[in-house]
């Protein structure tokens, strides 16, 4: 029997190279190797943007048409929603009292998200859970892997304290552990050089820009503020456009002899830019042309199908977690 592979992402928007680099790439190349499950965590969306149901809806259809663009397959994935699978929710509810509200406080990933929203004062509770509701979509699957970022890695070890505190008040071997994988790059840097590329940082590259605003993206991109002159010395660390090359240029000879020579003075940034221009536009081409073809209607298609194949899964494991627990009082 394969192994279970799990991963989603809030719809907040579009998905970017850094998802790409993160965790997309992964999940289509091992798309097959897995029983996989690829999900639109729309509930988890909601702990930050309840107030904007609009936003909501546009992001969800936005994330399946980058999915599909991307090249996965509906009919070797399932692609689900999670507000769908209701059995995800009453699973939260269960585990919540398997974690403590100072564990919640304490996870890293948490305490950034609070920093980065300036919500420290003004948490809504759902928010704070919702380490509980992403232990909820794991362990609903019975997932052992999952691609993710670097940003991510809290969150499932919390997952699978949740799973050994269970399995162990109830003394079942019941729920699994998980574990992370890592992409290429699980943390891509910003166009601008900041730590992270990111929609509310405004400095992502996105898997649907137009060539133009992809153009724009690239010759902005930060180099080395001190190489004014071609012919001047320059950084390689830290610059930005070499921290892509190494990610999107397949020939790392070819970037080493660019590295060297950039430090020795006499290579432009406009050279370096234009490489890496060809390299993302060779990916982002087809993947663009791909998404112009997908219709609305054929995500709500692909979500409907998913889902329902979702739903079955976690109904099972929702039948033996009550069981476990012992409020299951009677058949159906
Ligand atoms: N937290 C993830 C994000 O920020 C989305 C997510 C929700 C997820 N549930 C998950 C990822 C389960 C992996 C596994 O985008």
């Amino acid at each position: 029997m394969k192994q279970v592979l799990l991963t989603g992402d809030r719809p907040s928007g579009m998905l970017h190279l850094g998802h790409y680099v993160g965790s997309l790439q992964n999940r289509v190349q091992l798309q097959g190797d897995y029983e996989s499950y690829i999900f639109v965590a729309d509930v988890q969306a909601l702990a930050a943007c309840w107030d904007n149901p609009k936003l909501l809806r546009e992001s969800v259809v936005e994330v399946v048409k980058d999915y599909l663009a991307v090249g996965i397959d509906p009919d070797v994935a399932t692609i689900f929603l999670q507000s769908q699978v209701p059995e995800i929710a009453e699973l939260t509810i269960y585990y919540m009292n398997l974690v403590t509200l100072a564990r919640l406080e304490r996870n890293p990933t948490v305490k950034t998200e609070l920093e980065q929203k300036g919500m420290s004062d003004s948490v809504p509770v759902g928010f704070l859970c919702h380490p509980i509701n992403q232990a909820a979509d794991i362990t609903a699957f019975s997932a052992e892997v999952i691609p993710v970022g670097e940003d991510q890695l809290p969150l499932l070890e919390q997952c699978n304290e949740i799973v050994r505190r269970f399995n162990r008040i109830y003394n079942v071997n019941l729920l699994k552990e998980c574990r992370p994988l890592l992409g290429a790059m699980s943390r891509l840097p910003g166009i601008d050089g900041k730590a992270k590329a990111s929609k509310s940082l405004g400095n992502a590259i996105y898997l649907a820009d137009t060539p133009e605003l992809l153009k724009e993206k690239v010759m902005a991109m930060y180099t080395d503020p001190q190489h004014i002159k071609v012919s001047n010395p320059g950084h390689v660390e830290g610059n930005i456009v070499f921290t892509y090359l190494d990610v999107f240029h397949s020939d790392k000879e070819e970037v080493n002899g660019l590295k060297e020579q950039y430090r020795k003075g006499g290579l432009g940034d406009v050279t370096l830019k234009k490489l890496l221009l060809e390299d993302l536009d060779a990916l982002l081409q087809p993947i663009r042309e791909r998404r112009l073809k997908i219709s609305t209607d054929h995500v709500f298609d692909v979500l409907k199908t998913g889902t329902a194949r979702a739903r079955c899964k976690a109904q099972a494991t929702l039948e033996s977690v009550r069981e476990a627990i012992g409020v299951r009082y009677f058949e159906g």
